[in-house]
């Protein structure tokens, strides 16, 4: 019965601020949200959340929770099989075509793999994040002549220099180490002035220094920018830290929603279950049944930052 209560006030720990949260646009608001897998799997069932423009949002849950799928529901990367999705006060459930192309525009989007082009330097890289505000056929030449206008290339420093590697633009994106090609594929992102960042388990593969500086750098552009964040994460510990809401789901529904300072060991068995290993404060990684679907290729960097785009 105590369970019960508290597991309800942590659903809802918002309800004395809500007055104030309707007063301010809300970055994303998802209603009924559900997704069914081809295959039959349930990766997302009901998911009801508003998330508000000066938000910084960490997810955590385990392997096979919906976290990944939520995320790129938010910006149809993946189509939700029903239930609304509310961008900057706009409905974008349907959009298709160059209105699709915009939202993309509008979200940013980093994933655990960086998805940098390799062989491009650093400061390519980051202006392949201007390639959106670009008109189509202009869009074509520069990818291929790899030519960009003054202007461009400033925002692209200013870009570098707000993830601190300004210094490393001219060197190619596979002589990095892991954290400073995060840093980068950060700094696209930004290049893209995205009103809404999304990121999908950005410290996965990264030491523990380099997710700390990743995170650091996150909630800077959060705080110094006003930029929405939402973050996937395994780290139970850096999701503590830096998160100033935590969600937790659990077979594609939200079990936690609530202050960091709420997510005690009670919660964190009811978002994790027996996964739970509270002594490492981290979980381990489940083989799912996506882990046996082959990435698309890496090089392809449309698919990174702003997938859709012509
Ligand atoms: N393309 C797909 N086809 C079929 N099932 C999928 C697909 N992608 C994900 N799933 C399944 O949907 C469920 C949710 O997966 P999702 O990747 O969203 O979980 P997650 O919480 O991000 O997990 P992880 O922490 O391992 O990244 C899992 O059961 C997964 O196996
Ligand atoms: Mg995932």
């Amino acid at each position: 019965m105590q369970m019960a209560e508290k597991t309800r006030k942590h659903l809802h720990p918002h309800a004395t601020k809500e007055t104030t949260a309707n007063k301010q646009t809300c970055a994303i608001e998802t209603s009924g949200l559900c997704k069914t897998y081809p295959n039959g799997t349930k990766a997302l069932n009901n998911i009801t959340l508003t998330i508000g423009e000066s938000e910084f949002i960490v997810i955590l849950g385990p392997s096979g929770a919906g976290k990944s799928t939520l995320l790129r529901s938010m910006n149809r990367l993946i189509e939700p099989t029903c239930g609304k999705i509310m961008l900057m006060g706009k409905d974008v459930t349907h959009v298709g075509g160059h209105h699709l192309r915009h939202i993309r525009r509008r979200v940013g989007m980093i994933f655990q793999q960086f998805n940098l082009v390799r062989r491009l330097t650093v400061l390519e890289n980051v202006m392949a994040g201007r390639l959106p505000h670009c008109t189509g056929f202009i869009r074509g030449g520069l990818s291929l002549l790899r030519i960009f206008t003054r202007r461009e290339r400033e925002i692209a420093f200013e870009c570098l220099s707000k993830v601190h590697i300004e210094n490393l633009a001219f060197q190619r994106a596979d002589t990095l180490s892991g954290g400073q090609q995060q840093r980068v594929a950060i700094a696209r992102t930004l290049a893209q002035e995205p009103e809404l960042i999304l990121a999908d388990e950005p410290v996965a593969s990264l030491d523990p220094a380099s997710a700390e500086i990743v995170m650091q750098t996150l909630l800077d552009i959060h705080e110094n920018q006003h930029i929405p964040v939402i973050v996937n994460l395994h780290q139970i510990d850096l999701g503590r830290r830096y998160g100033k809401r935590i969600i937790g789901m659990n077979s594609g529904a939200i079990c936690f929603d609530g202050a960091p300072e709420s997510l005690d060991n009670q919660m964190l068995q009811l978002i994790y279950g027996k996964e739970l290993d509270s002594g490492l404060g981290r979980i381990s990684r489940k083989k799912t049944e996506k882990d046996k679907i082959p990435d698309r290729p890496t090089a392809n960097l449309l698919e990174s930052s702003f997938v859709g785009m012509e």
